[in-house]
């Protein structure tokens, strides 16, 4: 659980305004800078996500200085410049497929803070690391994927809640994104970038289709 106290800091906690007020911003002031600080505390606050078996299969790679978005731009398609060049952050989210290699210290944490007993913490180990450590790079992949897909999302609410707009962006040469940052490819798969920063401009209003339309109960 994220501490209450970061929620007390939160700008904007008005669920249904941070929620559906919420629209893709594609040109921020360039003049705002986030400190260090408060983006840590917002991917903080975002990792309170749901993950398949608490794996937290995400990653996040921030370009939040000059050379750090000239990397940023150099992965991304033209018509991500913009936002690549006005916001205060462009953060990477990647999946990472070998979360399970360390699976063991959550629950032993857990263990060793009283949350659950050995013989719980044994039987989950039991039960999911097989799974996870026979499965093929394609399930893995999906299930970081799903996992940071969560986190992506939380982070966008977040930074409404800490008073700034996000671009959600998947425009990019996603086979050189790894390679660009010094990870392993083979290991952390990108799955969204967000763009965060103070809006300058009035985004367009989306539609939405009918969600009867795209509903079915059995
Ligand atoms: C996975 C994903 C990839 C996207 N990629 C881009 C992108 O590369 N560039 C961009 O300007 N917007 C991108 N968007 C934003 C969508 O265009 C936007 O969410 C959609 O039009 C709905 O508008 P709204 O976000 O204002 O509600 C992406 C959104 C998602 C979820």
């Amino acid at each position: 659980m994220v501490e209450t106290t970061l929620a007390k800091k939160l700008v904007n906690n008005d669920f249904s305004e941070v929620m559906f007020k919420r629209q893709s911003v594609r040109k921020f002031d360039p003049a705002v800078t986030i400190s260090r600080d408060e983006l840590q505390a917002m991917i903080k606050e975002a990792t309170s996500a749901p993950s398949a078996c608490n794996l937290q299969s995400w990653h996040f790679v921030v370009a939040d200085t000059a050379a750090g978005k000239a990397k940023a731009k150099s992965v991304m398609m033209p018509f991500n410049f913009p936002q690549t060049e006005s916001c205060s952050a462009m953060v990477f989210v990647l999946g990472d497929t070998r979360s399970y290699e360390s699976y063991r210290d959550v629950w032993n944490q857990a263990c060793e803070d009283g949350r659950i007993t050995p013989e719980k913490r044994d039987e989950i180990f039991k039960t999911f690391l097989p799974l996870y450590e026979s499965a093929s790079q394609e399930f893995l992949i999906k299930d970081a994927t799903i996992d940071s897909s969560m986190a992506a999302m939380q982070l966008m609410l977040v930074a409404r809640a800490h008073g700034y707009e996000t671009n959600p962006i998947a425009g990019y040469a996603a086979d050189k994104v790894a390679t660009t940052f010094g990870l392993d490819p083979d290991r952390f798969v990108p799955v969204v970038a967000l763009a965060i920063g103070k809006s300058v401009e009035a985004p367009i209003e989306s539609t939405r289709y009918d969600a009867q339309n795209l509903t079915e109960f059995i």
